[in-house]
């Protein structure tokens, strides 16, 4: 298969879809790769790291929509990246699609098979292509919600930490899963009094284990957040339904609630946002004030550490990306249910249930779009 991979365009995202490892990965196995001139620029990879490894270099995304059979990306495909699809065609990235009705139905237009990273399960229905991405987006939240805390950025001008003698700030972090845990890893290494929430007593159970009793779990609901909410310093709104929009754990009238100038982290931004006053924001402006709260709202936080999180996503992707091109996406998906799963639009249909409802349009079973698929070709 001709595997190809463009160079990044959503603003400040410096990752890329392939390594040199991968690379080589697909090449060893006989696939041609093809790699747009400076794709890995931003995470430091220079075109001929990837040409060492067998990957032919071109000189635009045109060339690569225009030849690749499998297009890799990171982030959902842009206007433009989306008008280059076409029929056929297997689109294999981030798409984020519940909030986005519009990219959905250009995608269905495009005819293309669109393989989202973010719903693709493992034989234990966790996310592992999501999940290296949210490990690090958890550790960047309570990070940047430190930073935005300080009172030159417009913060209360509170330490996580404190120091002996005067307390420690509060950390509230809403949904346990793994952006969750992992902000909640940093708040304690920075000794905040850190308290995580989730509606899974199970997943609470798994978190007081991981924490050795040094952060309080507590069962989410309405009033339990709304008891918190006037002690915390840093809120982390970290929840997810797989493949469905953020629910609103905070809503507008519940920030006179919190201290003036306390800081929320929405990293559940790229499902629509958990908090009610949310909107996405770009790391160059990362932040907004809505009634003397400060928002932090970066749709893409792994965007930020490229080195770091170029190489996380691609171990993560990179068996996949064989399967799919040893094999197509239907064998691939056939064999893998889990990989059926992150098959979100193909042949015009929309195939997973949580985004067709999402966005108010009509699920096709996947079989049934790919057969279609199979009769049209
Ligand atoms: N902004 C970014 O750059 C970025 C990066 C990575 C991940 N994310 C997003 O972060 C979100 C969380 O991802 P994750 O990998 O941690 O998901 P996850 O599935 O590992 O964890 C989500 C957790 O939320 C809990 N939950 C669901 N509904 C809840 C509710 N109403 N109240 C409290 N808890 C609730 C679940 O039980 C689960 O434990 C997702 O929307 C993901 O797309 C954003």
């Amino acid at each position: 298969m001709k595997v190809g991979v463009p160079t990044e365009i959503k603003a400040d995202e410096y990752r890329v879809a392939i390594t040199p490892a991968g690379v080589r990965e697909l090449a060893e196995r006989g696939h041609e790769v093809l790699i747009q001139a400076g794709a890995g620029e931003g995470s430091a990879i220079p075109d001929a790291a990837y040409e060492a490894q067998g990957a032919r270099i071109v000189p635009d995304a045109a060339a690569v929509f225009e030849q690749a059979e499998m297009v890799m990306k990171v982030k959902e495909p842009q206007p433009p990246e989306v008008e280059m699809l076409r029929e056929g065609q297997t689109l294999f990235t981030y798409l984020h699609l519940a909030p986005d009705p519009e990219l959905t139905r250009g995608l269905q237009d495009s005819g293309a098979i669109c393989v989202a990273y973010e719903t693709v399960e493992d034989e234990h229905g966790r996310l592992p292509l999501l999940a290296p991405m949210s490990e690090i987006a958890g550790k960047i939240a309570t990070q940047a919600g430190a930073f935005f805390l300080e009172k030159p950025l417009g913060g209360r001008g509170i330490l996580l930490g404190g120091v002996p003698g005067v307390p420690a700030a509060n950390v509230m972090v809403i949904g346990g899963g793994a952006v969750g845990m992992n902000a909640a890893f940093i708040a304690i290494g920075m000794e905040a009094d850190t308290f995580v929430f989730d509606v899974s007593i199970d997943r609470l159970r798994e978190l007081d284990v991981a924490f050795g009793g040094r952060c309080s779990t507590v069962f989410s609901s309405v009033l339990a957040i709304e008891e918190m909410l006037p002690r915390a310093d840093l809120v982390i709104g970290a929840v997810l339904v797989p493949g469905a929009r953020a629910p609103k754990v905070v809503r507008r009238e519940q920030l006179k609630l919190m201290k003036r100038n306390a800081v929320l982290v929405d990293v559940a931004i790229d499902q629509g946002g958990c908090f009610e006053t949310s909107r996405p924001t770009t790391h160059r402006d990362p932040t907004f004030e809505v009634d003397g709260i400060t928002h932090y709202c970066v749709a893409n936080m792994p965007g930020a550490v490229p080195i770091t999180s170029t190489y996380a996503l691609t171990n993560a992707t990179q068996p996949y990306a064989v399967a799919i091109a040893d094999r197509g996406v239907a064998a691939a998906a056939a064999e893998d249910p889990g990989l059926a799963l992150g098959v979100n639009v193909a042949g015009g249909a929309i195939t997973h249930p949580a985004v067709a409802e999402a966005v108010g349009g009509e699920h096709v079973p996947l079989e049934h779009a790919l057969a279609l698929e199979t009769q049209k070709a």
